[in-house]
């Protein structure tokens, strides 16, 4: 089988990370990295793959079936809609879009298209997932009530200011909603989710509230980029999302 030709959209800061994951795919022969878009060239050891900053044009030259989008949020739905009409699956970096009418955006040109846009929640790729599903439908867990997540990273000032995007909730007047809970935390959001279609307890299904999983996302996207905590109920169990970073003053003060 030929190797599948993928383009990498956004790759100097974490797309670097996917670098490495290319290269290790490259070198079994799944893969072949065919293009990278960035607005700045970047350093690629492994390969020559075409280099523009327009993603149209590089998936039309390639031919690239998988598009990697790790791109700032809010560049997010606009790139993920043109390779999506290049004919091209997605691997969206997470958050998916920095809010749910961009989310619409994205999952209607998913819904014309019939290819695949997949968010970048490594967690669901975790064994534990399935292991811990069964466990909790079988009733081994006995009755779960809610979900919590925790993380404890610590994100010194460098992180905020490695890129005019980060830590924003807006930025030259489009949403970005960049921060602990909508980013790093949407990974216990994305897990928990992924958890919880056990049917739930009979007494918290009598308490009735209508719980579609977008509910807790738009939760937590209008929630302070600085920190917080969020909570919301995804059938029948809680699901909360609690911060544990440690926030450092910025030079020049909040953003
Ligand atoms: N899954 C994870 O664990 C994980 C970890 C870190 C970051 N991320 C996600 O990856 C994405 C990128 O984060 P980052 O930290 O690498 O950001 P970054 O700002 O450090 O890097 C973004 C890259 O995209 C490029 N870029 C910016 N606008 C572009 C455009 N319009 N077209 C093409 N390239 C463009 C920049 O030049 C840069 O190389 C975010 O969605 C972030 O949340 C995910």
């Amino acid at each position: 089988m030929a190797p599948a030709k993928v383009v990498l959209a956004g790759a100097n800061g974490h797309g670097r990370h996917h670098l490495g994951i290319l290269r290790d795919l490259t070198a079994r022969g799944l893969v072949e990295l065919a293009g990278v878009c960035d607005l700045r060239p970047a350093e690629v050891d492994f390969c020559t793959p075409l280099q523009s900053p327009d993603l149209g044009e590089l998936i039309a030259k390639t031919g690239a079936e998988f598009t990697i989008i790790c791109t700032p949020i809010n560049t997010h739905a606009d790139l993920a809609i043109t390779a999506l009409r290049g004919g091209s699956h997605v691997l969206l970096e997470k958050p998916p879009a920095p809010s749910i009418e961009e989310q619409r955006r994205i999952a209607e040109v998913v819904a014309e298209t019939g290819l695949a846009c997949q968010v970048g929640f490594q967690s669901l790729g975790s064994a534990a997932v399935p292991a811990l599903r069964r466990l909790i439908a079988g009733g081994s867990l006995g009755r779960v009530r809610g979900i919590g997540g925790s993380g404890a990273w610590e994100r010194p000032s460098a992180y905020f200011t490695r890129a005019p995007w980060s830590g924003r909730r807006r930025l030259n007047g489009v949403d970005v909603m960049d921060g602990a809970l909508t980013n790093p935390f949407a990974h216990a959001t994305a897990t928990a989710l992924a958890l919880v279609d056990a049917p739930p307890h009979r007494r918290d299904r009598d308490r009735a509230l209508p719980r579609p999983p977008h509910r807790v996302r738009r939760h937590l996207l209008r929630t302070d980029p600085a920190g917080g905590r969020a909570r919301d109920h995804h059938r029948g169990h809680a699901v909360r999302a609690r911060v544990g970073a440690t926030a450092r003053a910025l030079p020049g003060g909040a953003r």
